[in-house]
């Protein structure tokens, strides 16, 4: 399946109760053909607005660190695991992981990427299919379905807690080796 089919797919979907609250369906956004996607939780307020993943203040931060290992959002592709923002931004529910994590295996089997940054805990448990938390999975690197799967802190952590941009940014310089092809001479 294309990129384009799965969203047409995903339709205006009212497959879960989010949809009733949603201002906006956030598919994702990027390069269809990127060998890097990052994997997010959930819209929140702006992206709701926008239709656009990361646009608030986390995706600012994510910008700056892109902008750190010379990427930027042409270059790779960003999703979430759910496309509707759960009310005032609580957690994903079980019920709505399982149903919208299906598409965003059908966008990562579209798009066929070398490396998956799972940002945070949602979407490393997902991707991996673990409990375990984001502080003891960061920094492996876990092979699924053929992409290489780095556990990342999600970017919002050092807006909450800045003494974790060092880590984070450790987190990008990973990706940024994993995506190299040519790591052996780096
Ligand atoms: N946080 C996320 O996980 N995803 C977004 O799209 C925005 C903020």
């Amino acid at each position: 399946m294309k990129l384009t089919d799965v969203r047409d797919h995903l339709g205006d979907c009212h497959r879960c109760a989010l949809s009733e609250s949603r201002t906006t369906l956030v598919f994702g956004a990027g390069n269809p053909k990127a060998d890097i996607v990052l994997v997010g939780e959930a819209p929140g307020a702006k992206e709701d607005s926008d239709g656009v993943p990361f646009v608030g203040a986390a995706g600012k931060l994510l910008d700056s660190m892109l902008a750190r290992i010379s990427l930027d959002r042409s270059g790779i592709y960003i999703a979430n695991v759910l496309k509707c923002r759960p009310p005032s931004n609580r957690d994903p529910k079980p019920d709505e992981i399982e149903t919208c994590v299906p598409f965003l295996f059908d966008q990562l089997d579209a798009i066929q990427p070398r490396v998956v940054g799972t940002l945070g805990n949602f979407s490393t448990r997902v991707l991996l299919g673990t409990r375990e938390g984001i502080t003891a999975l960061r920094g492996q690197v876990f092979n699924v379905r053929g992409w290489t799967v780095l556990p990342m802190y999600h970017p919002a952590a050092a807006l909450h807690n800045g003494s974790l941009r060092p880590e984070i940014e450790r987190d990008f310089l990973r990706l940024q080796e994993f995506a190299n092809p040519d790591r052996s001479s780096a």
